[in-house]
């Protein structure tokens, strides 16, 4: 199907677009379960960033599942689909010398390994919101968790299907032992020279 796709070769690269921005541009993935406050971390993160005048996108559920990948579901197939496809907008993103933010389950080891490979190594980091499940079915913001238990919902992620946790992340907050702040500075400690130019 590639065979005949022959990249054009344009003028103005990523870097030329970084200059202009005056930061590097990376990906910032955020993965847990459901309710682990995977978007509440982003979000604030994102405030942080555009405050200090990064050039940002948050990529969710919200903007991704309504529009771009509502044709897929929560099978493991639909999922690694769904995760492909958002490694690759990041990734166009990125080309733009944005900080993309991304808030997704994303349950699969290898799936994320994927989007690493796709990004690149440098450009990539991998933030474990690792708050326990229990924690995550008390907080129950949707409701889904209780239809989960209910058998309302087939393939809900902690209860009847898998969340394999990141073997190597590069950061791990636990939202039930740092506020959403603490989260932040950390995020932003660990950022500071990934973003700064060389
Ligand atoms: S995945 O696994 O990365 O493809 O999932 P994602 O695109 O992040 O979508 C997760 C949000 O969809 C809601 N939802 C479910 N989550 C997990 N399992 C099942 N079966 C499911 N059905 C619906 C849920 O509200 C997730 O939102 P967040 O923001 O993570 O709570």
């Amino acid at each position: 199907m590639q065979e005949n796709i022959i990249p054009h070769q344009f003028s103005i690269s990523k870097e030329d677009r970084m200059s202009l921005k005056g930061h590097n541009a990376l990906l910032l993935w955020f993965t847990g379960l459901s309710g682990s406050g995977k978007s509440t971390i982003a979000n604030a993160v994102e405030k942080a960033l555009v405050t200090n005048k990064i050039h940002t996108y948050t990529l969710d559920g919200d903007n991704v599942r309504k529009g771009l990948n509502n044709n897929l579901g929560f099978s493991p197939e639909d999922r690694k689909e769904n995760i492909r496809r958002i490694a690759e907008v990041a990734n166009l993103m990125i080309d733009a010398g944005l900080v993309v933010l991304a808030a997704f389950v994303s349950p699969y080891q290898k799936d994320r390994e994927r989007i690493r490979s796709i990004v690149g190594e440098k450009q990539y980091l991998e933030i474990f919101v690792n708050t326990p499940l229990e924690e995550c079915e008390r907080r129950d913001v949707k409701g889904l968790y209780a239809k989960a238990r209910a058998g309302e919902i087939k393939n809900f992620t902690g209860i009847n299907a898998p969340y394999e946790a990141p073997v190597n992340p590069d950061l791990e907050i636990d939202t039930t032992k740092m506020t959403v702040d603490e989260a932040v500075s950390e995020i932003l400690k660990h950022l500071k020279t990934k973003l700064a130019k060389k």
